[in-house]
């Protein structure tokens, strides 16, 4: 059934069958279209980053302690000084369009559902309007807006002022795209270029490129976004601790260590890799994220114990709502949760507090 399009999805009682997020991929590799897929599951050149992002993850080890007397995991914590019932998001990601029929609406309501942050990309297939309003009825939804700048600062400062008005928490400046990283699997022509996306937010329909709208990106450019706005800035695609210092003397409330999931410079470090030193570097002064090859609650245990404040995840999101539209986005967050309640329990760690890099091995952490 490859190439089916994405709509109906498997039912709720049926997704339950589903217990990993793999499983749950393999579902959603079936539904889409091939060139869909190799545009979500893609990455740059030789996919180095990419296939690092998760197998760092896999090369950590936990310092096993027992007899903690831990029986249950409490996951709240707070982001940007605001209470969250749990430490993750969804990765901002352009075109949910690709992968269900309602763009990003599924994966917020998920996401606004289960106590995660929503961030929507400035190339979504919604507008920000509509999928503030598509919320609503749930209640507390914490959603931020990424920001890729335009060359058209009209545009880009009109972007900032409408997420503000429609509620949008945070703005996550991306900030490792001053072009799009050597995708093979898009150049090669079967694959899927986002000319033929549609971007309601910022007015372009697929008669447009959008790779050479971007002005050149620098430090100052931010001092210019926090100039638009009272909303905290995070920077998105740190990976090295003196870019972290910078970008939180430029005003940075937060910053995202990310590779962009392996799509843009490749042969970078893993996101998991990076992590350490730049939350060394910030110590405190604002906080960290992490995106990039979280697949398991063990990642994401890792990822808070060494220093990250929440984490984000993203191509499961996009096949959860492949596979199941808005109920696959929330058994992909079923499942993270549970994993990581398990894990954090086995660890002898109660509360996100607990979590420390004490309870990595230091030889490999
Ligand atoms: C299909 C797709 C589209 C993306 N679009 C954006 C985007 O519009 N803006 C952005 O900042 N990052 C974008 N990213 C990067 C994600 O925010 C995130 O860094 C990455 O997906 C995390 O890695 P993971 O997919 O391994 O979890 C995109 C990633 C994917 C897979």
């Amino acid at each position: 059934m490859a190439g089916t399009p994405p709509g109906t999805g498997l039912a709720p009682a049926e997704l339950e069958r589903f217990a990993t997020l793999a499983a749950l991929e393999a579902v959603a590799r079936r539904r889409l279209s091939e060139a869909a897929l190799e545009y979500v599951a893609g990455g740059s050149w030789d996919e180095t980053t990419l296939r690092e992002n998760g197998e760092a993850f896999r090369r950590l080890r936990f310092r096993a302690r027992v007899l903690s007397g831990v029986t249950a995991a409490d996951l709240s914590t707070t982001i940007l000084g605001r209470p969250v019932r749990t430490p993750l998001g969804v990765a901002p990601m352009a075109q949910h369009g690709f992968c269900h029929p309602d763009g990003e609406v599924p994966a917020a309501r998920a996401a606004a559902a289960a106590g995660w942050t929503f961030a929507l990309s400035t190339l979504a297939t919604r507008s920000l309007e509509d999928v503030a309003a598509a919320t609503v009825d749930l209640g507390g939804a914490r959603r931020w807006f990424q920001l890729y700048v335009q060359e058209d600062f009209d545009l880009s400062r009109s972007l900032v002022e409408r997420a503000e008005a429609a509620g949008y928490e945070a703005i996550v400046v991306t900030v490792d795209l001053p072009m799009v990283g050597y995708r093979g699997r898009d150049l090669r022509g079967t694959g899927l270029t986002l000319r033929r996306g549609n971007f309601p937010n910022v007015a372009l329909d697929d008669t447009k490129t959008i790779g050479r709208r971007h002005p050149p990106l620098t430090w100052d450019l931010l001092d210019t976004v926090s100039g638009w706005t009272r909303l905290p800035l995070i920077v998105k695609g740190i990976l090295d601790p003196d870019d972290a210092c910078l970008a939180v003397a430029h005003g940075a409330a937060g910053v995202v260590v990310s590779n962009h999931g392996g799509r843009q410079l490749d042969r970078v470090p893993a996101s998991i890799e990076a992590l350490p030193a730049v939350a060394d570097a910030v110590a405190g002064s604002a906080e960290v994220y992490l995106d990039g090859g979280v697949r398991r609650g063990l990642d994401v245990v890792m990822a808070l114990a060494l220093g990250a404040r929440a984490v984000f995840v993203g191509r499961p999101i996009l096949y959860g709502i492949a596979a199941g539209g808005e109920a696959g986005a929330a058994r992909a967050m079923e499942i993270i949760r549970m994993e990581t309640e398990r894990a954090m329990i086995l660890l002898g760690a109660q509360a996100i507090r607990d979590l420390g890099p004490e309870l990595l091995i230091p030889a490999v952490r």
